[in-house]
């Protein structure tokens, strides 16, 4: 039995492939290589491929004895999303549909699902709880609120059980630094600051320095890809048990601001750099902070990396990734 991983070559992806690896599943790593990266599939059998390739899947699900699908293929820029949402509705909506199609017509009912905190939109209240209001502000967030939308419609018509993730702000990289965050064109914070603290930037800038929190910038929530990756393979193993429907947020349920990202990166790096105060950056809520308690007490997760954890980890592949120190 194998775990069909479709964007396995990307920077979650990959990273819970290694940790499927490391706990004895067979994996089928997928992707078409757009965003991921070939050397970042390391770990069981790669093919190359896109999730619109229904021939394909089809016969990948024929030939591989497929038990379960964890599915991060998706375009993340929120930005892009608002000047092309064909892209993101095609991609995240329409060839996720198709991916599921397959997956029914070989009996396949196992599927995890990699959402994001950008379903809430503009939250209500702090820290977000995961049944608070759907509001998603753009194309990006509104793409994973349908497809969470149509996993509910498909466990009740077909019996399709999934776990939704709701990622807030993916940070850090593996520890020994096989493989990590590497966007391109990157737009993170924490990639952006150490280019900064490596000087293959001039500054860094802080979109916006008036929001109504302690220090004026935005604040988010920093989770570890291995804490990520651990709750994945947590949630394969309840659905595997024979676990029903769920959702969950992926967070630390720490908040740090703008400011503080880079007063650690100075303090881990010991280095300075320019920093530069500009203008908001449109779509960015003042707070992201997750209650992830129902992770933590239905799948017995904890997430165990700091953020100078986070900092540290993500340094060590950043330093390999922009082959200077
Ligand atoms: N920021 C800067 N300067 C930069 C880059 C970012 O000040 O050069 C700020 C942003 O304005 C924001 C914070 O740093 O306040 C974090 O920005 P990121 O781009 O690193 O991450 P986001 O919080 O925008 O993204 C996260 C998730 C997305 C999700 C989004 C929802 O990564 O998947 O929250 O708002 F869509």
């Amino acid at each position: 039995m194998s775990i069909l991983v479709a964007g396995g070559a990307g920077y979650i992806g990959s990273h819970v492939c290694k940790m499927l690896n490391q706990k004895g599943f067979d994996i089928v790593v997928y992707d078409n290589l757009s965003h991921g990266y070939k050397e970042f599939a390391k770990w069981g059998e790669f093919i190359p491929g896109d999730i619109s390739d229904e021939k394909l899947l089809e016969n990948i699900f024929k030939y591989y004895n497929i038990e379960a699908v964890m599915h991060f293929c998706a375009y993340i820029e929120v930005g892009e999303s608002v000047i092309n949402p064909q892209k993101y509705y095609i991609n995240n909506v329409s060839n996720t549909i198709t991916l599921l199609k397959v997956m029914l017509k070989n009996n396949v009912n196992k599927f995890i699902f990699s959402s994001t905190a950008a379903v809430y939109g503009m939250p209500e209240r702090i820290p977000i709880k995961e049944d608070d209001p759907k509001n998603p502000i753009n194309p990006y967030g509104r793409s994973k609120w349908m497809v969470e939308q149509i996993l509910e419609d498909y466990d009740k018509s077909y019996g399709l059980k999934s776990i939704r993730f709701r990622y807030f702000n993916a940070a850090g990289a593996d520890e020994d630094a096989e493989i990590g965050e590497a966007h391109n064109p990157e737009t993170h914070l924490i990639p952006l600051i150490l280019d900064a603290a490596l000087g293959i930037r001039e500054d860094i800038k802080i979109f916006g320095t008036n929001y109504d929190t302690k220090d004026g910038t935005c604040i988010r929530d920093f989770i570890h890809v291995n804490d990520l990756a651990d709750a994945h393979i947590k949630g394969l193993e309840y659905l595997l048990d024979g676990g029903e429907t769920d959702y969950f947020n992926l967070g630390s349920g720490e908040g740090y601001s703008v400011r503080e990202v880079i007063e650690t990166v100075k303090r881990v790096t010991k280095k300075d750099f320019k920093v530069v105060e500009t203008e908001r950056r449109p779509g960015d809520p003042p707070y992201l902070i997750a209650d992830s308690e129902k992770a933590r007490s239905k799948l017995n997760w904890s997430p165990k990396y700091s953020l100078e954890e986070i900092i540290k980890t993500a340094l060590k592949w950043h330093i390999k990734l922009r082959g200077k120190s």
